[in-house]
């Protein structure tokens, strides 16, 4: 059996930067035809000549003949100026700001400490038409790690949306039935992202015969319940809802360590791994406007007018691959997925 739809796009991805962005990059280029760029580096990208040096850069890894288009985000922090915000929109190359609460997950620390004093800035986004993706958690060491996402909404992120009538908000990485009924409630112009792991694995994979470091992410798996609304709101055909993986490479030192790092490798077979959820729901029929028609409609940017195929035959996800002076593990490594990407850049 076969699956082919408009190519994808990727609207949450992290490339990482040098050695091993010919790994990153050539897995998302070949599933995806654009990808929102994630600027949380250890240098953040946080001014408009950064993102555009990181946009070279990622581009000069893509293998001959691939074509692949980054779009690029700025790293908000309690600094960023209204001139950076009208350099990064006139620049052409910069689509969106990340917010990161300061110290909520990887790279963090120079996020935002108090995001409801950030009205000027989110000002001046509507202004120059930036979107805001939001890391939607509290970084409150009272509040329960798997309430987190939940407490974020109600306390922060509902005001942002009630004082920022006309400011495009992405909320990433969705997780939780919360985070699903504020999206949908807060109409079109609010979109959230699914990634693949949330919409397959609840919290118990974590632990499923000890403790399995490759599938801690943030914001970390949730209950069964939670999946469920994930799985529901990816594949009723509800436009505020789009694909944005979060892959999110480690090597594998840093993640199988008295400290693990947080973030899930998928990008290896991410529309496989969607494909492989959107089945298990017996939704295939909604895989296609999921991934490649509300991110780019919600964006404002044209659909892709390539296609890709999804081929129904089984293959092996290796048990690694190289990663700088390290490996990364792949979910599902070792295991066998029984969807794989034939090819891409099909014109229509
Ligand atoms: O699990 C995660 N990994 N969540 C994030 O928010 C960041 C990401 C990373 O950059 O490693
Ligand atoms: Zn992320």
């Amino acid at each position: 059996m076969e699956l082919t739809l408009t190519t994808p796009d990727d609207w949450h991805l992290h490339l990482r930067d040098d050695e091993v962005l010919p790994l990153t990059v050539n897995h998302a280029a070949n599933r995806f035809a654009r990808a929102i760029i994630m600027p949380n580096l250890s240098l953040p990208i946080a001014t408009t000549e950064l993102a555009l040096a990181y946009r070279d850069r990622i581009l000069a890894a893509l293998e001959p003949g691939r074509r692949f288009s980054p779009l690029m985000t700025l790293y908000l922090t309690d600094r960023t100026t209204p001139e950076e915000l009208y350099r990064a929109a006139d620049s052409g190359a910069v689509f969106a700001c990340k917010l990161y609460p300061a110290g909520a997950t990887t790279n963090s620390e120079a996020g935002i400490t108090d995001p409801e004093r950030l009205d000027a800035v989110f000002e001046t986004m509507t202004q120059a038409g930036l979107a805001l993706l939001v890391h939607g958690e509290v970084t409150d060491p009272e509040v329960d790690v798997f309430d987190r996402e939940a407490v974020f909404i109600e306390r922060t992120l509902q005001p942002i949306v009630e004082r920022h009538p006309k400011l495009k908000i992405v909320l990433e990485h969705v997780t939780t039935r919360h985070g699903v009924d504020f999206v949908r409630a807060a109409g079109p112009r609010v979109g959230g992202t699914l990634t693949a792991h949330h919409l397959l694995y609840n919290r118990n994979e974590i632990f499923r015969g000890g403790l399995n470091p490759h599938l801690y992410c943030l914001p970390v798996l949730k209950r069964e319940e939670h999946r469920r609304a994930l799985v529901e709101a990816a594949t009723r055909g509800d436009p505020s809802f789009f694909l944005g993986t979060d892959s999110a490479p480690h090597g594998k030192d840093r993640k199988e360590s008295g400290c693990g790092c947080a973030g899930i490798y998928t990008a290896h077979a991410a529309l496989e791994l969607y494909a492989t959820a959107f089945e298990q729901a017996g939704s295939l029929d909604r895989l296609e406007a999921f991934a490649s028609h509300f991110g780019p409609d919600f964006y404002g940017l044209p659909r892709n007018t390539t296609t890709t195929t999804l081929v129904q035959r089984d293959w092996e996800i290796p048990q690694g691959y190289e990663y700088g002076n390290s490996t990364v593990v792949p979910l599902e490594a070792g295991k066998v997925l029984r969807w794989s990407v034939d090819s891409t850049g099909t014109a229509i």
